[in-house]
């Protein structure tokens, strides 16, 4: 990544939704246009306004029917919730912020020992990232599915959950086969961020901070890898949360330039009763822009004993998997990217163009049993999981980018998936071929904008786990 990281994602949707006010803004000058020249129907540009101000009706009521369903499954949700006797309250931000203190001032239950709820979590491997817009309940249905043993919601902005029941009933999606699950908020009030975990606690198994996020959206919302500069401020939420909550608190972050500042803010989450770390091998500055440091994740998990510790980033290849374990030592490893095109790889099946139609289909049934939260999310995820087929099929991907409902969505991802299976009758050879090695026959959209250079299949094949780094120190001028 990290053209997607967090806030691309928030900032790709908002642009979307921008384009999309825009066009109906033209699309609307040219229909009052239309309506107000009797000429229009005769004239080749009138033919092409009424069409155009046909089409938009018909848009615009698939757009509306399709709020209507969202909202209609939003009230269902409630409904379920209240039956359950868990529906939430929204509280006023005062009432929020009175909850966290009377929550905070409560007595602490005893915090369980990491490892014992290590354990008691089955002892995860594999871990599927959190992602914004990508990782809904369909998708971590899909990878968990595939081999994720650990999944996590997409970052919730703790000030918008803790006050405001639609936005956790859309975003906040949760069922019994999706556990352990860990809800992820971000937010820089411990107050705040107490009283929306307290509404998440019953329905996951942890409660996390994100300190990875590095977009201008967080450095704007005080949030995300920008608390990094602050550890006294992480580690007063951490305590809070701790002393607040009864599941137990993680943090996600990412390396800080100096490996001794990155030592102790550790140490400090360690102190403050933190029972897992996450730890993304870069650093805020370098986004995804070079390959993440293992062995410098290496160094950092042989720093902490008290919790276990979870490594992040560089992992493309099925075989990179087991190979992080090996050299970073950590006791398991995240992915995002890699998974989001091909969720398979999470059961060691690399990338390939034909095999990607079977795991699209199992997504798009998942998805009409839980839809996402919004169409957007869906043509994400198609657009990524079909990534292949798209390149030589622009026809669809045109059509893909342009529908907007989510049945539309589906439909073209089936047609997809059609023609995928058809090219590998006929090609079986070039489309079940490896995308993820040097010399493969179609670039995957994991590499759309990578440099680093891939191994040949032999490569891979003959090579030995990464040794385990003894490297413990780690310049300034590393950065
Ligand atoms: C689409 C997308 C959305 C993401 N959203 C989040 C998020 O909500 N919270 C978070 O901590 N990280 C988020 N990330 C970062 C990933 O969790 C992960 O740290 C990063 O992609 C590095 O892992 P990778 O090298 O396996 O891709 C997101 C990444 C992607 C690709």
């Amino acid at each position: 990544m990290h053209g997607t990281d967090v806030s691309f994602a928030e900032e790709a949707e908002v642009e979307a939704e921008e384009e999309a006010e825009a066009e109906e803004e033209v699309e609307e000058e040219d229909t009052a246009q239309a309506a107000g020249d009797p000429l229009a129907g005769l004239s080749k540009n009138g033919r092409k306004r009424l069409l155009k101000a046909s089409q938009l009706e018909s848009r615009k009521a698939k757009r509306k029917e399709e709020k209507s369903k969202r909202k209609q499954a939003r009230r269902e949700k409630a409904a379920a919730l209240a039956s359950e006797g868990a529906t939430v309250q929204a509280p006023s931000a005062a009432a929020a912020h009175q909850e966290a203190v009377d929550a905070a001032s409560e007595a602490p239950a005893e915090r369980e020992d990491p490892w014992a709820m290590w354990k008691r979590f089955g002892c995860p491997k594999f871990v599927l990232a959190p992602m914004v817009n990508q990782s809904e309940l369909a998708f971590r249905l899909l990878a968990r599915r595939h081999g994720a043993h650990l999944t996590y919601t997409p970052m919730l902005h703790s000030t918008r959950f803790a006050a405001e029941e639609g936005y956790r009933l859309e975003n906040f999606d949760y069922h019994p086969q999706d556990r352990p699950l860990v809800a992820q908020f971000c937010g820089d009030n411990p107050a705040t961020l107490l009283a929306a975990a307290r509404l998440a606690q019953d329905h996951c198994d942890a409660i996390d901070l994100n300190c990875g996020c590095p977009q201008g959206i967080a450095r704007r919302g005080h949030y995300g890898a920008f608390l990094l500069d602050e550890p006294e401020l992480i580690e007063d939420i951490v305590r809070t949360l701790v002393g607040g909550l009864r599941i137990p608190v993680f943090v996600k972050m990412r390396v800080l330039p100096q490996l001794e500042r990155t030592l102790s803010l550790v140490k400090r989450l360690e102190a403050a009763g933190c029972s897992l770390l996450t730890i993304h091998g870069r650093t805020r500055e370098q986004k995804t822009s070079c390959a993440a440091d293992w062995a410098l994740l290496a160094t950092i998990k042989r720093s902490v004993t008290r919790m276990p510790v979870v490594a992040n980033g560089g992992v493309e290849q099925p075989e990179d998997l087991e190979r992080c374990l090996a050299a970073t030592g950590c006791d398991a490893v995240m992915t995002s990217e890699a998974a989001l095109e091909n969720p398979s790889m999470l059961a060691g099946v690399p990338t390939s163009r034909g095999g990607q139609a079977a795991v699209t289909r199992e997504y798009i049934a998942l998805a009409r049993a839980h839809p996402p939260r919004a169409v957007a999310v869906l043509k994400a995820h198609l657009f990524k999981l079909l990534f292949l087929a798209l390149e030589a099929n622009r026809d669809l991907r045109d059509r893909l980018g342009a529908v907007m409902s989510a049945e539309e969505v589906f439909q073209i991802g089936l047609e997809t998936c059609e023609r995928e299976e058809a090219a590998a009758r006929e090609h079986p050879e070039e489309m079940n071929a490896r995308c993820d090695i040097e010399g493969a026959p179609f670039t995957s959209w994991y590499r759309r904008h990578r440099n680093s250079p891939l191994q040949t299949a032999e490569q891979i094949a003959a090579q030995p786990p990464r040794p385990f780094s003894d490297r413990t120190l780690f310049g300034d001028d590393a950065y």
